[in-house]
């Protein structure tokens, strides 16, 4: 692909390139240019889920799950990530991550960001449009459903998100 000019913003850091490859991955860049290893690499093949990342348009924008693994640099140019690394504030785990731990979610851990990246989009989906609790459970479902966790997680990590998504208030009618 092309060499293109890069202006990034990923954890509320602008990242610029004069001239880069538009086809990289942006799993490759963020592990192996800006050094944000917390976004995982497994299958490669948009199956397993473990790179995700929250990508918004613009600022204030939605935040959509997007697999970093088959995303190149040219798709999200001028967009705004958020990776696992954003996620805590002045030395404070989100809400998401304590829940995770307080649940025994993860054991290796190599499934844990993708997990929380795609419920931090589920928050901010449910932050603008809440849902009724009988509905939570699916709403889990959609947002996690088809992550891989090869250390069977699955349970705990839902059991957290359902806990954070009742415990915020405004999530749930
Ligand atoms: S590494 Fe498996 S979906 Fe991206
Ligand atoms: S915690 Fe090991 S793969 Fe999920």
């Amino acid at each position: 692909m092309a060499q293109i000019p890069l202006s990034l913003t990923i954890n509320d850091e602008r990242f610029e390139r004069d001239s880069i490859d538009g086809g990289m991955w942006l799993n490759d860049f963020l592990r192996e240019e800006v050094n944000l290893t917390g976004t995982k690499f497994c299958c490669g093949i948009a199956v397993c889920r473990v790179c995700t990342v929250a990508v918004a348009r613009v600022p204030g924008a939605h935040l959509e799950p997007v697999r970093s693994c088959t995303t190149d640099l040219h798709e999200v140019n001028g967009k705004i990530i958020t990776t696992v690394e954003g996620l805590a504030k002045r030395g404070q785990l989100h809400p998401l991550q304590q829940a995770f731990l307080e649940n025994f979610s993860f054991q290796c851990g190599y499934s844990a960001p993708g997990f929380l990246m795609a419920a931090y989009c589920l928050l901010d989906r449910l932050e603008r449009s809440p849902i009724p609790e009988v509905a939570l459970d699916a709403a889990i479902q959609e947002a996690v459903g088809k992550h891989i966790c090869r250390c069977t997680g699955y349970v705990r990590y839902h059991r957290a998100i359902r806990q954070v998504a009742l415990e915020t208030p405004g999530l749930v009618t």
